[in-house]
């Protein structure tokens, strides 16, 4: 892995209406300013984002599907799908990156219907309830486990090291 670690965030249905609907769960802002802070969290964190929104299932899972070369690992709030939609669990297990799921709302606490994930299990992490410290967290998350993994592959392996090496 050569350069900066490279991170998709994918904000799923309905998220284009952040800052207009129930702030009491999703807070103020709107998609825009949530993606600037974003940012903001990955250069303080040294990794890079790129994002993507649908509200349309099957442009979100062909997103998915499109993402295996280009990103290093992928945060998602897929909104309502996560409670339901199998078909971006499948399309993440193909994608077959490092995910996190983030959820702006606590959605554990919430009804019952929120409280499946149906993606949680191909997730190396999931963070509800934390507003937009939830991808700060995600990302970091990332940024730890792939820069282990630069770690690694860096590292001479024993065939390399050869006798004697330190
Ligand atoms: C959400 C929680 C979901 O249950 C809901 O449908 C959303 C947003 C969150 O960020 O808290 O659209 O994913």
């Amino acid at each position: 892995m050569a350069g900066l670690i490279r991170i998709e965030v994918m904000h799923g249905v309905n998220l284009d209406m952040l800052g207009k609907r129930e702030p009491e769960h999703y807070g103020t802002l709107t998609l825009d300013e949530l993606e600037r802070q974003i940012e903001g969290f990955a250069s303080g964190l040294g990794v890079e984002t790129r994002f993507f929104h649908s509200n349309f299932e099957g442009e979100y899972v062909e997103h998915l599907h499109s993402l295996r070369e280009l990103v290093d690992g992928v945060v998602l709030n897929p909104g309502a799908w996560t409670h339901y939609a199998w078909a971006i669990h499948d399309a993440l297990a193909t994608a077959a990156l490092p995910a996190v799921e983030v959820h702006l709302s606590d959605v554990k606490a919430r009804e019952p219907w929120r409280q499946l994930s149906v993606i949680e299990d191909l997730c190396i992490a999931s963070v509800s309830g934390k507003g937009i410290e939830g991808y700060r967290l995600a990302l970091e998350r990332l940024r730890d486990e792939l820069g282990g993994k630069e770690q690694k592959d860096a590292a001479p392996g024993p065939s390399e090291a050869g006798e004697g090496a330190v």
